[in-house]
């Protein structure tokens, strides 16, 4: 692959050919037909914009002077997505809800590779609709913006890490907590319905219009987003954050092992900090709260994910030892391409072991760790599942697999850059893992179920049930009207039984 440095590029446009002259007499090849792109001058200058256009031409694509018809992809540098299909409004080009608006990122990672790179969230400045998982760059036909209705279920939303909507969706994020702190589940919901919303939009809402239209956005939603817009905050969250109860909650669930429940009750008790609690001669810890304040400080500060792929590799050692046909699949955030995590999910499956295989396969890898001197804590599961059992109706119920939850020591030196979180002395970091088992048959409904976000996951169910009469979990989904499970071979295979279009992994970030 040509990576060349941008800058050892640079000196190659004292050749004969002047970059000016390149604007009439497109001198060079065209390697790739489908791709029309046009680069905006707005905010990147003409000098850059020349200079970008003629390394694009150099390796084989066919860049446009002029905008028309005929561009594919509008390139952008230091321009939001709003701001070019507000630029494009300007120039009457009807044609722009076929264009991808691409970051400047996605055009020069492009050059470096010498072909059109894979478009991903972080590249489209307007998240496209139909964007498919496949590296096929050719452009694709969809309908104009404006009329795209927004899904209010997060399983027909396409949602990427990019969120525009950062002021809005943290607002609402608190609230949502304190309403879970104070057990107001209704009230919970709607802010965190509001919340995915508005990360799943393309653009930045700057004004109350900007809302018309948009889904699961009650008054009192309204009414907070119109004070952030007027104010820059809102003054019920401010009034939430410096709230005793819910500073007391938030640090209190923060130790690994405390729920709602221990939380209320330190609250009662008057406690109000963790060093209090932890010093208390009175109190009963359970065995996974006594790990949560032993290794609190390293469980606090997120998983990375270099810190993720080298505890990769030790479940992959592990697992491979006792069951070498078993694949182990990285699940939960860190799949939907999250750079951070508060733990580590994995789901591990077998085509040919039998059931007693399966069943062993999670204590012998616990117990493997622990010779080792790698296991910090562990709590196994054993597995309740019964196969002709209907799914569980419950939005939020736990599934049945055979799962572990743990704490792993992870030596810094497994780690890719090999100093993260280091302090001194100590030579590791406890790290939380979790452990799926899942029957073969059931893979594909577990690895959509562990993938999450919670919130696309809810949503996924409340969709088959309501608008399907399916009744959908980890393991199965059952079709009421026909009586039948429905088998899958892939989280392709579900959708396409649910009725809905394909959502990639990093785009279920609801
Ligand atoms: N999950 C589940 N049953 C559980 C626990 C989790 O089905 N008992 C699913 C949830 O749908 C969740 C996913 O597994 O989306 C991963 O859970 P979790 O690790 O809690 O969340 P992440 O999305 O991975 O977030 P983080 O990065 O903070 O770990
Ligand atoms: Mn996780
Ligand atoms: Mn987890």
């Amino acid at each position: 692959m040509d990576t060349m440095p941008m800058a050892r590029m640079g000196p190659r446009k004292k050749k004969p050919r002047q970059m000016g002259a390149s604007m009439a007499s497109p001198a060079h090849d065209i390697k790739f037909r489908d791709l029309v792109l046009y680069i905006l001058e707005r905010k990147m200058g003409t000098t850059r914009r020349a200079f970008l256009m003629e390394l694009a031409r150099r390796k084989g694509f066919r860049v446009e002077n002029e905008l028309s018809d005929s561009v594919t992809h509008i390139v952008a540098e230091n321009n939001s997505g709003s701001d070019v299909l507000e630029w494009l409004q300007v120039q009457n080009i009807k044609a722009s809800s076929q264009l991808e608006l691409l970051d400047v990122s996605w055009l020069i990672e492009c050059i470096g590779a010498g072909k059109p790179v894979e478009m991903t969230g972080k590249h489209q400045l307007v998240a496209r609709r139909d964007f498919s998982a496949s590296s096929n760059p050719e452009p694709q036909k969809i309908p104009p913006l404006a009329v795209q209705k927004i899904s209010p279920y997060a399983c027909q939303r396409r949602t990427t890490l990019n969120n525009c909507n950062h002021i809005f969706t943290d607002a609402f994020e608190v609230l949502a907590e304190n309403y879970e702190f104070r057990e107001n589940e209704g009230c919970c919901l709607a802010f965190m319905r509001a919340a995915s919303v508005l990360k799943s939009l393309p653009f930045t809402i700057i004004s109350m219009k900007d809302t018309e239209g948009i889904p699961c956005l009650g008054d009192k939603v309204k009414c907070i987003i119109e004070e952030i817009i007027e104010d820059g905050q809102s003054s019920e969250v401010k009034a939430v954050l410096n709230d005793e109860r819910y500073q007391s909650f938030k640090l209190f669930t923060s130790v690994f092992g405390v729920g709602l429940k221990t939380s209320e009750k330190w609250f009662r008790m008057g406690f109000r900090n963790l060093s209090n609690i932890r010093s208390d001669k009175t109190l009963k810890f359970t065995r996974m709260q006594k790990a949560g304040f032993l290794y609190y400080e390293d469980l606090v500060s997120c998983v990375t994910r270099a810190e993720a792929e080298a505890v990769s590799v030790l479940v992959n050692e592990a697992v491979w030892a006792f069951l070498p046909d078993a694949s182990v699949t990285m699940t939960g955030g860190f799949r939907r391409g999250k750079k951070i995590g508060h733990d580590v999910d994995f789901l591990i499956t077998s085509p040919e072991s039998t059931e007693e295989d399966e069943q062993q396969l999670l204590p012998k890898v616990i117990n493997l760790w622990e010779r080792k001197g790698l296991l910090l804590y562990y709590d196994l599961m054993e597995s309740t599942f019964e196969k002709f059992k209907l799914p569980s109706r419950k939005v939020d119920a736990l599934d049945h697999f055979q799962k572990c939850f743990l704490i792993l020591k992870l030596h810094h030196q497994r780690v890719d850059s090999g100093k993260s979180g280091q302090q001194e002395g100590k030579t590791w970091k406890a790290i939380r893992v979790d452990l799926v088992m899942c029957p073969y048959e059931c893979r594909a409904y577990a690895l959509l179920g562990w993938t999450g976000s919670r919130q696309f996951e809810r949503d996924l169910r409340r969709y088959a049930t309501h608008e399907r009469k399916m009744i959908l979990d980890n393991h199965a989904l059952y079709d009421k009207t026909k009586r039948i499970f429905l088998k899958a071979e892939s989280e392709e295979e579900i959708f396409a039984h649910l009725g809905l279009d394909y959502i990639d992994p990093w785009e279920r970030n609801a």
